[in-house]
């Protein structure tokens, strides 16, 4: 699972910057001035406990929340004022935090919900999808409740990937699911990586996640404290202290 930490280009402009964005909720103030960048071809991961603000950031991005101040940059275009559905089609998506699948309704639905900003591409997408995730194929008829957690997580990954993003946004994939399981949901990440799509991704799992990504921020209660290549942070005293268990 091992990633080349040195991808991260100087001369590509990033796709996504945010710059000093700061969102409350009354008057929590979740985010205080946040900013990262996310270069084309990259996986980020936000590292931080529950409360850390990393839910806050993927929605602000996605433009669910809209920030008090800053700036939200999406391949040179500010959005940060602009809706999620515009969002959508422009590339952005977000695979939400506890998958955010309708139980109730068959793989395929599911699948095709995510379809609704790309009807023009849907066949193409689907025969792409199933490719990749052979089993949502074979079980495309079968109600989304039957399926595992892990498949569940399958099923919103490939449900984000049919609008056609790209960057990947995935807010806790691993939340819930058996260390096995969490290993090969980091490999589809890293082979989507690999097809081209860039991922940003919000983990508690820290040690998995810095495995799989190229680089990481650390968020502590809206701010973010270290940043850097995965090699260094998974070095660092500090957060092997307070994630990695160390
Ligand atoms: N809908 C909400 N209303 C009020 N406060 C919220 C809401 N969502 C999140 N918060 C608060 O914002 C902070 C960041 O939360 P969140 O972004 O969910 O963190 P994380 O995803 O890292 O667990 C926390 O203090 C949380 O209690
Ligand atoms: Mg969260």
């Amino acid at each position: 699972m091992e990633q080349n930490s040195t991808l991260v280009s100087g001369e590509k402009a990033p796709m996504l910057t945010v710059e000093e964005i700061s969102v409350s909720y009354g008057h929590i103030q979740a985010l205080k001035k946040i900013s990262i960048e996310v270069y084309p071809q990259e996986i980020v991961v936000l590292i931080g406990a529950n409360g850390a603000g990393k839910t806050t950031l993927l929605s602000s991005i996605l433009g669910v929340k809209t920030p008090s101040s800053g700036k939200v940059v999406f391949e040179g275009k500010r959005i940060d004022k602009a809706s999620v559905d515009r969002n959508v089609r422009a590339g952005l998506c977000l695979v939400p935090e506890g998958r955010g699948v309708f139980a109730s309704m068959s793989v395929l639905d599911n699948l095709l919900l995510g379809a609704h900003h790309n009807l023009a591409n849907k066949d193409k997408n689907l025969a792409r999808v199933y490719e990749w995730f052979p089993f949502l194929y074979k079980r495309k008829d079968q109600i989304a409740r039957t399926l595992s957690g892990g498949e569940r997580q399958m099923l919103a990954i490939a449900r984000a990937l049919m609008s056609d993003p790209k960057l990947i946004m995935i807010d806790e994939p691993s939340l819930g699911l058996a260390p096995i399981i969490v290993n090969s949901i980091f490999d589809i990440l890293i082979t989507l990586n690999r097809e081209g799509y860039t991922v940003l991704l919000a983990e508690q799992n820290a040690f998995k996640a810095l495995n799989c990504a190229h680089r990481g921020y650390v968020l502590e209660t809206g701010t973010i404290s270290l940043s850097g290549p995965s090699s260094r942070l998974l070095n660092d005293p500090g957060v092997k202290a307070a994630y990695l268990g160390a």
